[in-house]
């Protein structure tokens, strides 16, 4: 019992962790597309039309507007998209939905708006200015490999919004968990305030999850939204 209660706690940060990657949906079929030969051995492999098929209409996994949600069709979610080198994502953001600042190591990665109002930041590397977009429906915008970037959807309507990546392993990397998850007194230094509650201010930072979070105060007073389970 005890021993098992020690397991429990000692596992469940991984568990946790794994919890906000895209699982890999079928391991057996992306190692026998990966070592197939050929193209041809690649289409003896996925035989059914369904095989080719993402279904981003899917439930799974979590799908919402409320606040929003990113949906990756990738490698580990969608196996036939092995050797093509890309990753399509669906973003919904509800009303003021936003996505945290990130940036993906291994993958540019384009935006296009189909409805909505989003506005867009983009800061590609020391010292270039930063970029500033406004996505109504049909307009697109680059997020450079690497650049830190965020979004939020400004209006009080749902945005949907359609993300193409280079890579089918993207991998991404929130700035602010990130930098919370190094030492407080670094923390203070890197602030270059040695007086800074970093326990206290990083007390709210939202999970990294595969999902978005809640915006600006202003938006959210301006909407009429109130917090409700992320
Ligand atoms: C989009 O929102 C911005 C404010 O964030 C506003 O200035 C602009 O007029 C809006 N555009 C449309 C087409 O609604």
């Amino acid at each position: 019992m005890i021993n098992h209660l020690f397991a429990t706690i000692l596992f469940l940060p991984l568990a946790y962790a794994m919890d906000k990657l895209d699982k890999t949906v079928n391991q057996d079929l992306v190692s026998r597309l990966k070592l197939a030969a050929t193209v041809y051995d690649r289409h003896n492999i996925l035989t059914k039309d369904e095989d080719w098929i993402y279904d981003f209409n899917s439930a799974e996994p979590t799908d919402s507007f409320k606040p929003g949600s990113v949906k990756n069709a990738n490698a580990a979610t969608f196996p036939a998209m092995v050797g093509h080198g890309m990753t399509i994502a669906q973003l919904k953001l509800g009303p003021c939905a936003m996505l945290p600042a990130h940036y993906h190591p291994r993958a540019a990665n384009m935006v296009v708006a189909i409805t909505g109002n989003t506005t867009t930041w983009m800061v590609n590397e020391n010292a270039v200015r930063t970029v500033s977009t406004t996505l109504t429906p049909g307009k697109m915008t680059i997020f450079p490999t690497g650049s830190i970037h965020s979004m939020q959807n400004n209006g009080c309507d749902d945005a949907y919004l359609i993300s193409a990546l280079n890579s089918e392993d993207t991998g991404t990397m929130n700035i602010v968990n990130g930098l919370w998850s190094i030492r407080d007194d670094m923390i203070r230094a890197a602030f270059g305030n040695p007086t800074l509650d970093v326990k206290t201010t990083g007390k709210d930072i939202p999970e990294v999850g595969t999902g978005s979070t809640y915006g600006s105060d202003e938006c959210m007073n301006r909407c009429g939204i109130s917090k409700g389970k992320t």
